[in-house]
C-alpha cells in the first residue's frame, strides 16, 4: 500500500479500494495483472494534458479507471475481446463520473479506431504482449494518432514478455524506455 504514495490522491484511493475488494473476493487476476503503481504513476505523468486516450487490454479496468480519475476532462476507450465480469465492481468503485468517460469495446487491439473517433493523444498497449499481435495492434491504430501522440508499451523489457521488445524492434520505433514502459512519440 505504501507504493500507492507515488499516485495522485484520487487514483491512490481507488487502487486502495480496488485491492481491498480483490482480496475480499479472491480476485487473483486483478491482484496480479494490472499495471503496478510506479508504472501507473509514469503512465499518468505521460498522459497529463492528453484528453483522448485509448487502452488496448482492459483486463479488469484498473488502469482505465485510473486514467479517467486522473483527469476529469479525459475520455478513455479501452478494448479487450475478453469481458471479465469482475471489472464491473472496479468500474463502480471509480464512481459514475469516471465511468461515463470510459468506453469499453469488446474487440481485439487489431480492430483499430472507428469512424467518428477523435484523434488519439495517448495509446497504451497492454494487451497480448506477443510479437506479431503487438505489431498488428500498433499498425491498426497508427493512422488514428494525433500529431505528437504518445504510444506507450507496457512490459517492455519484462523477461516474461519478450514479445513486447521484439515488436518494438520490428517496428523500428526510436523511443525511450522508462521504468517498464516504452514510449514512442508520433511526429
Ligand atoms: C495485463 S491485462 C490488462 C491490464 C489492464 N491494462 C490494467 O492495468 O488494469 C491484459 C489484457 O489484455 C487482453 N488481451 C489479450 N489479447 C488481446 C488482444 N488481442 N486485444 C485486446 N486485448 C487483449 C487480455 O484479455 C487481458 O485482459
Amino acid at each position: 500500500m505504501l507504493s500507492l504514495r507515488v499516485l495522485p490522491a484520487r487514483v491512490a484511493r481507488f487502487l486502495w479500494a480496488a485491492h481491498r475488494h480483490a482480496r475480499r473476493e479472491g480476485d487473483r487476476f486483478s491482484l496480479v495483472s494490472p499495471v503496478r503503481p510506479a508504472e501507473l504513476a509514469e503512465l499518468l505523468a505521460l498522459a497529463r494534458g492528453r484528453t483522448m486516450v485509448v487502452e488496448l487490454g482492459t483486463g479488469t479496468a484498473w488502469s482505465a479507471v485510473a486514467l479517467a480519475l486522473d483527469d476529469r476532462a479525459r475520455r478513455v476507450i479501452s478494448c479487450d475481446p475478453c469481458v471479465r465480469h469482475e471489472r464491473e465492481a472496479y468500474l463502480d468503485l471509480g464512481g459514475p463520473a469516471a465511468r461515463r468517460r470510459i468506453e469499453l469495446r469488446h474487440e481485439p487491439d487489431s480492430a483499430g479506431s472507428r469512424q467518428g473517433d477523435h484523434p488519439v493523444e495517448l495509446l497504451f498497449i497492454d494487451s497480448s504482449h506477443e510479437r506479431e499481435p503487438t505489431v498488428m495492434a500498433f499498425r491498426a491504430w497508427r493512422a488514428a494518432l494525433a500529431p505528437g501522440a504518445l504510444v506507450v508499451f507496457h512490459d517492455h523489457g519484462n523477461p516474461h514478455y519478450p514479445g513486447v521488445c521484439e515488436a518494438v524492434a520490428d517496428l523500428e520505433l526510436p523511443g525511450r524506455e522508462s521504468g517498464g514502459l516504452f514510449v514512442w512519440q508520433a511526429p
